[in-house]
């Protein structure tokens, strides 16, 4: 059997862990919001219209952060529309994907909804279509406790509270020409910057985040990001990433492989930031917010063909990916790439969270589920917080078409405020399981707690509404400490979570 070698020491940190690092985006997009979260009528409804079951295993996900409403949306999308009285709400075209938008769900219900399960909320203004003057009243109305026209009027509305909103985007991919309003590097790197200036002096407790590249393909990439800071370097503090693999050629060794373009992504991106701050002889650090992950492509045939058959149709099944077990694994890679990076990446979001390139889905008046991929972001926003380990892994490699010198163990630990170490691992390989031996270094360990496992002999099996746990975690009984060290066995193709309890 092949053998790989984890050395970890408990003087060597990346960093502490964000716990906004298991976000989620949740747009106005398909069936997200309406048949999804928010569903009156459903038999689960709360008083609000919003589904009691999603509630609960969006609870169970952890998610830390809501990246809302978009997206794309928000390039077309009046901030303005979406408060008040419901049946006052205008229906609007939504031109960013060809449905009609009724804003039965607005802020309000939205931030209520976020508090329900526990999350904080990051508000995506549009730069598209609108500027700074929205911008700044919508900090005003979010944020200001009262005595202005905005705050009052959040009064009128209900909530005599400020909303508290700390996380604003500065758009969406603005870099694409598929966005409303979309800009060139230098415009929208001066509107970034007195966006985020005036919003800052109506709330200078807010953080903001700035457009980086919609994806690595982009012809601008790189420029982009120099362009763009270059001009609201001292005004923001996140620029964001955005990437969605696909698995078009049906190679799982190549696909699987493809988190490694995702680091080699934030490396480069953080190279930038320093150059220009170094240019600006700034102090300050640039951090990442990697807020749109995930895989996206199993839905894209079905989506032209709602979108030609029902142009303008209201909660349409669109960007339904159902995803398979490969899928998982690539997401918990994804998920390990940034818990390496957690230094650099404070803040990163899943996309989307609810039937649109979702770990949870939902069918109208019927049942809830659990996809693939929910489960290696739920045992990582589970177990994987506290600190962020550094992690020396001597593993065997293998080549592809698309990458060389892949590892095929691939992995991430931390020590987290439980006191526990836990390793998570990607075996990448095929055909074999792998004999781990883990070198606990200045770490007293008892024994293995825990070890869970995600495996499925069928690469492409999902889970479905017929059969929900098709691909399910299991917990195994191995692993032994040994002189200090860990040896384990990781099956082919699977995901392991190996928790760990120190003596005392
Ligand atoms: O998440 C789906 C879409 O992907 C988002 O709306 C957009 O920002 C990205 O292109």
């Amino acid at each position: 059997m092949k053998k790989a070698t984890i050395i970890i020491d408990k003087d060597f940190l990346v960093d502490q862990i964000d716990r906004r690092l298991y976000g989620s985006l949740l747009e106005h997009l398909g069936r997200a919001i309406y048949n999804g979260i928010y569903e009156p009528g459903h038999p689960l409804a709360n008083t609000d219209g919003f589904r009691t079951d999603v509630i609960e295993l969006v609870k169970m996900l952890n998610v830390s952060v809501l990246r809302y409403p978009g997206g794309n949306f928000v390039s077309g999308f009046n901030w303005e529309d979406s408060v008040g009285p419901k049946e006052l709400r205008p229906r609007r075209l939504d031109l960013s994907w060809a449905t009609t938008e009724t804003n039965e769900v607005g802020l309000h219900e939205f931030c209520r909804w976020a508090k329900t399960v526990g999350a904080e909320m990051m508000y995506a203004i549009n730069l598209g279509t609108r500027g700074i003057d929205a911008a700044r009243n919508i900090v005003e109305y979010a944020n200001h406790p009262s005595g202005s026209y905005w705050s009052d009027l959040r009064i009128k509305y209900g909530e005599s509270q400020p909303l508290g909103i700390k996380l604003w985007c500065l758009g969406n991919e603005m870099d694409g020409d598929w966005q409303i309003g979309h800009h060139t590097a230098y415009e929208y790197g001066r509107l970034a910057n007195e966006a985020a200036k005036v919003m800052k002096w109506v709330d200078p407790s807010i953080e903001v985040v700035a457009c980086g590249s919609s994806h690595t393909d982009m012809p601008t990439f790189g420029v982009w990001e120099r362009e763009v800071l270059e001009q609201c370097y001292d005004n923001i503090d996140y620029i964001s990433l955005h990437r969605y693999y696909d698995n078009e050629s049906d190679d799982t060794p190549s696909f699987l492989a493809k988190s490694m373009d995702m680091e080699s992504f934030i490396h480069t991106v953080s190279s930038i930031c320093d150059a220009v701050g170094g240019t600006k002889k700034s102090k300050k650090k640039i951090h990442l917010s990697f807020d749109e992950w995930n895989v996206w492509y199993h839905s894209k045939e079905q989506d032209r063909k709602i979108k030609t058959l029902d142009k303008w149709g209201r909660a349409l099944p669109l960007l339904e990916d159902v995803y398979n077990f490969e899928d998982a694994l690539l997401c918990g890679s994804m998920l390990l790439a940034l818990l390496r990076n957690a230094d650099r990446v404070k803040i990163a979001c899943l996309a989307q969270l609810v039937n649109a390139i979702a770990p949870i889905m939902t069918r109208p008046k019927g049942s809830v589920w659990k996809q693939t991929i929910f489960w290696p972001f739920y045992h990582t926003a589970l177990f994987g917080h506290g600190k962020s380990l550094q992690v020396m892994v001597q593993t065997p490699f293998y080549d592809c078409k698309e990458y060389e010198r892949v590892p095929i163990v691939d992995a991430a630990a931390v020590e987290n405020d439980n006191g526990e170490i836990v390793l998570f691992a990607v075996n990448r390989d095929m055909q074999e399981g792998i004999e781990l031996t883990a070198d606990l270094r200045g770490y007293h360990v008892s024994q293995v707690q825990e070890h869970i496992v995600l495996h499925c002999d069928d690469v492409k099996a999902a889970n479905t509404e017929c059969n929900p746990d098709r691909v399910e975690p299991v917990r195994v009984a191995d692993g032994q400490i040994d002189g200090g060290k860990l040896q384990i066995r990781l099956p082919a193709l699977s995901w392991n979570v190996i928790r760990l309890s120190q003596i005392g």
